[in-house]
């Protein structure tokens, strides 16, 4: 079984890339014909222009969160297909009992007040997976903000304590660097569960899936050793 967060600005950024959506397409099909795979699909710039939109009309923050999950979903039907469970499940519970019919369940946001990448690690939770692969532009936690600096070194491993000290830290110098929100990591440490954080490219997912060798950043309880 693979939960896979992606992050909505790949599928839909500037433009919506329908040569990559086209590739992603290509291997849920093929996967499917070894295990499950749930996809659940951010709002990339169609939630941040929409939500811009509502902000300036002075809608409330619920309402502004529901645009958002509107905009996940527009995304995530793009990744509809034969192969899959042929509607973008609306919760948690309505994708576990769509994957014992079907091998691939595509899903967005569920209800306001969290990001697709929280609902991940809770599909997660329920399913009793201990891994969910994020895909992301970034590509992985750097220890300077890699678009700004050159030397930006990759972090290959952090405990869900860093990720939260870093992630406050980031939080108050602005210029977010860590691709990940605090409740999200606050879930995946209280079941334990990974977080692999990857690029866009889907060669590299596959590596996570059959235990290679690829670039990114694994959330996760400390090694021994490690430190
Ligand atoms: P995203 O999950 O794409 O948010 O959902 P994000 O992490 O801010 O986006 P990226 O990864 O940086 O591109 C878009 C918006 O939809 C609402 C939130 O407002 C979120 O910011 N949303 C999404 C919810 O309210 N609930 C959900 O379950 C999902």
């Amino acid at each position: 079984m693979v939960v896979i967060s992606l992050g909505g600005s790949i599928v839909a950024g500037r433009e919506i890339d329908v040569k990559y959506i086209q590739e992603f397409r290509q291997f849920l099909r093929e996967e499917s014909r070894q295990r499950k795979i749930f996809v659940v699909v951010g709002g990339g710039a169609t939630a941040r222009k929409y939500i811009a939109a509502g902000k300036e009309l002075g809608l409330d923050q619920f309402t502004l969160d529901e645009i958002g999950v509107l905009a996940t979903r527009l995304n995530a039907h793009l990744l509809l297909g034969g192969y899959s469970y042929p509607m973008v499940a609306k919760s948690v519970e309505e994708a576990c009992a769509a994957s014992s019919s079907y091998n691939v369940v595509v899903m967005g946001g569920t209800e306001p007040g969290h990001t697709t990448d929280a609902v991940s690690l809770l599909l997660a939770e329920k399913l009793g997976e201990k891994r969910v692969i994020n895909m992301t532009s970034v590509g992985g936690i750097y220890d300077k903000d890699p678009r700004k600096y050159k030397d930006a070194r990759l972090i290959r491993r952090m405990s869900y304590q860093d990720a939260k000290n870093m992630f406050m830290k980031e939080k108050m110098n602005a210029g977010l660097n860590i691709p990940f929100d605090l409740l999200s990591l606050k879930i995946a440490e209280r079941s334990g569960i990974e977080i692999v954080i990857v690029g866009r490219e889907i060669a590299t997912v596959k590596e996570v899936i059959n235990g290679g060798n690829y670039q990114g950043t694994v959330i996760g309880n400390p090694n021994i050793g490690d430190k």
